[in-house]
């Protein structure tokens, strides 16, 4: 099919209730293993790699594999920078080839967020490249911002969707990012309430962990895009760890090695995939 941009995928997926997987991939295995599970469940999905890897001297590499991977394949991939930190890494990954950013203001004070996502939104938009801000930021768990989550607003989140021309929105409900140390209170109310104020389509962070049933009530209320990291690159660490062990200190070729952590990703992934387009 192709390479795509946010446009192409999300509004479409908020308008039939449905939500596309947007997953962090760090190496080939993982961005394959995310294509092999899209191309089987024959959905759109979203290679996305966290801002830490903008500083890595290879990643117009990386920037360029996942563009081949989503030139090659029969459904709509987008190519997406996550939580971009600055301008600087917003322009590099527009020019390694990604069709979509992140601009992550989220812990800056509201004005200046919305100032500095409207900047980069127009440098964006201006190279064809689509765009998402955050308000109210999802923190890390285990973080003392995980014990006392601040949820956004539906006012900040209309006013912010409206005057920085962003493609998406992150806001924050209640997940965090990472393995959940007790149970997540996650706002279906507030949900409920922002998606009635803001057209665009509204992402989940932190999906890993959030009970099920959660994700797919906010998925029916205009979260089109579940990001996930930690649950499927941890299903990979556990099998490679398995893998590890039986071999005994023996030698085996890397590419045999990855088979089976790549194979339990693939597993884990259609399982998500299949949940977020049917929720
Ligand atoms: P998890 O690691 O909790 O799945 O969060 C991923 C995420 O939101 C990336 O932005």
């Amino acid at each position: 099919m192709a390479l795509v941009t946010f446009n192409d995928i999300l509004p479409q997926a908020r308008q039939a209730g449905r939500a596309v997987g947007a997953f962090n991939i760090a190496n080939y295995e993982t961005a394959k293993a995310v294509m092999i599970a899209a191309e089987a469940e024959q959905q759109p999905v979203i290679l996305q790699v966290y801002h830490r890897l903008m500083s890595d001297p290879y990643i117009s590499a990386l920037g360029a594999m996942m563009r081949n991977m989503a030139e090659k394949a029969s459904v709509p991939v987008a190519v997406h920078l996550d939580h971009g930190a600055t301008f600087e890494q917003v322009k590099l990954a527009i020019d390694c080839g990604f069709s979509s950013v992140m601009f992550d203001g989220s812990q800056l004070p509201f004005a200046e967020n919305l100032e500095q996502t409207r900047s980069a939104a127009e440098y964006a938009h201006r190279h064809g490249v689509t765009i998402e801000g955050e308000i109210g930021h999802v923190p890390l768990n285990g973080t003392e911002a995980a014990v006392n989550i601040p949820l956004s607003t539906p006012e900040e989140a209309a006013a912010f969707a409206a005057e920085t021309g962003v493609d998406a929105l992150a806001v924050s409900i209640g997940t965090a990012h990472g393995y959940y140390r007790e149970e997540p209170k996650i706002a279906v109310d507030f949900a409920q309430q922002i998606s009635a104020v803001v057209a665009i389509p509204l992402v989940l962070h932190g999906g890993s962990g959030t009970p099920h049933e959660k994700v797919k009530a906010v998925i029916k209320n205009g979260f089109a895009k579940v990001n996930v990291a930690t649950e499927f690159q941890h299903t990979f660490q556990l099998r490679l760890q398995d893998e590890l062990q039986k071999q005994d200190g023996k030698f085996l070729p890397l590419d045999k090695l990855m088979l089976a952590p790549t194979d339990a990703a693939v597993k884990h992934l259609r399982t998500l995939i299949h949940m977020f387009s049917h929720p």
